[in-house]
């Protein structure tokens, strides 16, 4: 495995997964890792990824200068450079102003990462300060116009530097860079398989979990529904899912699930019929965090209750993923502004006081996919777009009743029909209808209507993060709109959204 420090880079995630594109096992660990820890890791390789800070500022991360005295190849990039630079008696000269962008490499006498590499190749750089001495034991092995150290060795210890981001596709050749350090340097293996994985992860399960019951919270979704089958593959029926229809479903949904796991996979499955306490509790709600919060709390409840009756469960099971995981205990983020309050079953386990088992939390949601592929479930679920926790109630601005659910139900029902038909289903990263809380004028035959209006969302993404709305054909809106309004009874108008996020968000609520 290779171990990656987190300095708080924006790119870390990145490192992890080109790492993993080349079949190699690795993880994200803070800096203040003990060494003891960092030894019982074994690792092949250490990665000191990039970071915001400068080696001057009091309160810049740091990792056990011992890492170096390991025998393990490090490579530092950026900020990790900077600091493996420092540690090491060499110096980083401070700079005021930063370098940001494209710089064409020129490389000298290559050495282990940069071997193969065209003499002259573009990289991404991004930092401020920069390498002014190098310490005994160094030597260049290329640079740009502004920075002498753009790439630095010490072949001996097994120590490399890049002063700019190979993990960024903006470095033309940053692939072939870190294969070389993986392969190359740290003569690792390309192990890391999703079908090692399954073996790997069902035996751990199976080892953890012994005779006792295991209770999942499945909503349909591509995590929950992989760890279901995963967790299902290694301990089969003392496994209960449950699924709780909270009214805010889209149309025939609960049936699909219920469907796929209960009768195609055999599972224990419970389906609990919680409509009528989610659209109670909702009544006459319109503010959007205020609807967030009765749905979470109404879902803990229901599932808290529905879990107690199951005899013997030890464990719940979660879909948390490895940005979750990371995220949650970075210490560069920093609190930021609640924008949403997210559904999730994040507070399940305190209330429950059940072991946590959450078999996804070292996979990207790539890895998620690949992983479905190979216990078998259907590219319909695994390329499913993402569908939010708190249901149609985001989608419908102002009240939820179940007259105004049934248009929005209907509404998203066609347009999912045109999209997939049009082929758009998986370029686009979600699709959706809004229902408004306003009326319009039109005529239908000759007379005059008054009704709802209905708004399409589209979006592409790479991971909700950031957001453009879709370039959508003309004639494919064109057939979304006039089936919606010929089919949906109370709708007489279809607006399309041309927000992207930021500065809108995805949903509107
Ligand atoms: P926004 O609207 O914040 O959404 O741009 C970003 C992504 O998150 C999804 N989303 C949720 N997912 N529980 C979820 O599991 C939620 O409460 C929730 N709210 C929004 C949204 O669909 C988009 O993909």
């Amino acid at each position: 495995m290779i171990l990656i420090i987190d300095f708080g880079s924006q790119y870390n995630q990145l490192i992890a997964r080109r790492v993993r594109e080349h079949q190699v096992y690795c993880q994200i660990e803070p800096p203040e890792i003990g060494i003891g820890k960092i030894r019982a890791l074994r690792p092949e390789g250490i990665i000191l990824s990039g970071g915001p800070a400068s080696i001057y500022e009091a309160h810049s991360p740091r990792v056990d200068k011992e890492i170096f005295d390991l025998g393990v190849p490090v490579m530092g990039i950026c900020y990790g450079l900077q600091f493996m630079i420092d540690a090491l008696g060499g110096e980083v000269v401070r700079s005021e102003k930063r370098e940001y962008g494209f710089a064409e490499l020129i490389v000298g006498k290559a050495g282990a990462i940069l071997a193969g590499v065209e003499k002259r190749t573009r990289c991404w750089m991004s930092h401020g300060d920069r390498i002014g001495r190098l310490p005994a034991g160094f030597r260049i092995t290329a640079s740009t116009e502004n920075t002498e150290v753009a790439a630095a060795e010490d072949a001996n210890r097994r120590l490399y530097g890049l002063q700019f981001h190979p993990e960024v596709v903006h470095t033309a050749e940053g692939k072939k860079m870190l294969a070389n350090f993986l392969f190359g340097v740290c003569g690792c293996q390309k192990s890391w398989t999703m079908k090692s994985f399954v073996r790997e992860a069902t035996e751990e399960i199976r080892a953890r979990v012994g005779d006792k019951r295991v209770v999942l919270g499945l909503s349909g979704g591509v995590d929950s529904s992989v760890v279901a089958v995963l967790i299902h593959r290694a301990i089969g029926r003392q496994l209960t899912c449950v699924f709780v229809d909270n009214g805010l479903l889209r149309l025939d949904e609960g049936d699909k699930v219920r469907a796929l796991f209960a009768k195609h996979f055999q599972m224990n499955f419970r389906f609990v019929r919680a409509r009528k306490a989610f659209l109670a509790g909702l009544k006459g709600v319109t503010d959007p965090e205020r609807k967030r919060k009765i749905i979470g709390r109404i879902f803990i409840e229901v599932f808290d209750r529905e879990a107690r009756k199951i005899k013997g469960a030890d464990f719940l099971a979660q879909g948390t993923l490895y940005p979750d995981l990371i995220e949650s205990r970075s210490a560069f983020g920093g609190p930021s502004a609640v924008i949403k309050s997210h559904h999730n079953v994040g507070g399940l386990p305190k209330k429950m006081k059940l072991r946590l088992i959450e078999p996804l939390k070292h996979l990207f949601k790539d890895e998620v996919r690949l992983l479905g592929k190979e216990l078998d479930l259907s590219d319909d679920l695994i390329w499913r777009q993402p569908f939010p926790g708190p249901g149609l109630a985001v989608r419908i601005i102002g009240e939820v009743t179940e007259k105004r659910l049934a248009i929005l139900r209907m509404a998203d029902a066609v347009l999912q029909e045109e999209i997939r038909a049009g082929n758009y289903y998986r370029k686009l990263w979600q699709s959706f209808a809004v229902l408004l809380p306003l009326k319009s004028v039109g005529i239908m035959g000759d007379q005059r209507t008054y009704e709802h209006i209905i708004a399409i969302r589209a979006v592409t993404s790479e991971d909700a993060m950031t957001a453009d709305w879709a370039r959508l054909p003309h004639e494919l809106l064109a057939r979304i709109g006039s089936r919606i309004i010929n089919e949906v009874r109370g709708v007489n108008r279809v607006v399309y959204d041309i927000s992207s996020k930021p500065p809108s968000t995805i949903e509107w609520e």
